[in-house]
């Protein structure tokens, strides 16, 4: 967790934290919580017998191995399927991930890095899902488990166990923000997909018997808010038209079906930000010493477009961004394409230097985009 003063006083906010997860289990993402905990719990489901106890990964490789041969199937924009290769290695289990086009060398890399298949698709996130879904059904000796990230009907148990890994998060961030003498948040801010995520955040943040409740803010690339666009229609829908952004971790086309009841029930916002616009995040997190990928700073850029910009008073006020209130803000991602943050940073994450304490640290934000 880090508390970023520089940027909450040139936001006029009392204080910013950033919930950094560019390091997870050795990972560069959050994703792997929700991908442990989905695959720990299919191969439960799949195995019909209890796998506990166990003290380490180690130890519960040993019990599966009897098992074996068993693989995992996912679909991903790069971190999922990086996690899911990555306990499946764990585990001694095979595994298969399907991927967009154009999904950066580096991300496919790490995913074969770890010692997973990986195969490039022609379409975008709903195809390398499709794809996914076909492979595990094609299998009728049954030993190979779907791990995905979204849900539709009849594929909803794994998905649900992917949100409640993410939740993890929420706990920790409780106990940090505790410790810091911040407590409840005013407002969270987190990266939208296909959900997932934003659902875990609403079913934390929303929990009966919670006293204050934060504002949930969800930030989504302009081309493909498939979470907005639902929202403002009033159903779950596809995006009739999709436009790629840099914020790859964020290219969905549907919403997943279980989270839809929870975001769009518990999202007091959603913004929508240019791929610019989250470049500029990347920088000024950078200037706070954060290496942030293209997707890990999206909030930061919708943060930005909240507080900034036209029509920021009526924002604040209806999200309770005044000079007292505690911002809490995901950065769900390191850097996991080292040529792109390159490009846009200009530095090496290594050269990252935090600014000295009581300085004023952060770039001026970029002026607010079409899509804000
Ligand atoms: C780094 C990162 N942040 C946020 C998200 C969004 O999560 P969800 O698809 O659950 O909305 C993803 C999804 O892949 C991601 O990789």
């Amino acid at each position: 967790m880090r508390d970023l003063p520089g940027p909450a006083e040139r936001m006029g906010v009392g204080r910013v934290l950033l919930k950094d997860e560019s390091s997870r289990f050795g990972l560069p993402s959050f994703k792997a919580l929700g991908a442990s905990w989905a695959l720990y719990r299919a191969l439960h489901a799949h195995l019909g017998t209890d796998l506990e106890p166990w003290a380490d990964l180690a130890d519960l490789a040993a019990r599966l191995r009897p098992h074996l041969p068993l693989r995992a199937v996912a679909a991903s924009d790069g971190n999922h399927g990086r996690a899911v290769a990555a306990f499946a290695r764990h585990l001694g289990l095979g595994c298969l991930v399907f991927v967009p086009a154009g999904t950066a060398a580096a991300r496919i890399a790490a995913i074969e890095g770890e010692g997973a298949a990986c195969t490039v698709l022609d379409g975008g996130y709903d195809a390398a899902v499709e794809r996914s879904a076909a492979e595990a059904e094609a299998d009728r000796s049954g030993r190979t488990l779907l791990v995905s990230d979204t849900s539709w009907e009849g594929y909803e148990d794994v998905p649900c166990w992917v949100s409640e890994g993410y939740l993890t998060m929420f706990c920790e961030a409780d106990e940090q923000l505790e410790a810091l003498g911040a407590g409840q948040p005013a407002a969270v801010v987190v990266p939208v997909g296909v959900g997932a995520l934003a659902a875990a955040a609403v079913r934390h943040y929303r929990r009966p018997g919670l006293g204050r409740l934060s504002a949930l803010v969800g930030v989504e690339p302009v081309g493909a808010d498939c979470v907005g666009q639902s929202m403002r229609a009033g159903e779950r829908l596809s995006l009739a038209s999709y436009r790629p952004s840099i914020m790859v971790g964020l290219n969905c086309e549907t919403p997943s079906l279980v989270a839809w009841p929870l975001v769009s029930a518990g999202l007091s916002a959603l913004v929508a930000v240019e791929d610019a616009e989250a470049e500029a995040a990347m920088r000024t997190l950078a200037s706070e010493g954060v290496a942030a990928g293209e997707t890990g700073a999206a909030a930061w850029a919708g943060l930005e477009l909240l507080v900034g910009g036209p029509g920021s008073r009526a924002r604040r006020s209806a999200l309770g961004l005044g000079p007292e209130a505690t911002v809490l803000v995901l950065c769900t991602e390191g850097v996991t394409d080292p040529a792109g943050y390159l490009r846009v940073v200009g530095r090496e994450p290594a050269q990252l230097t935090a600014p000295a304490a009581g300085k004023l640290g952060a770039a001026a934000p970029e002026p607010a985009g079409p899509g804000s």
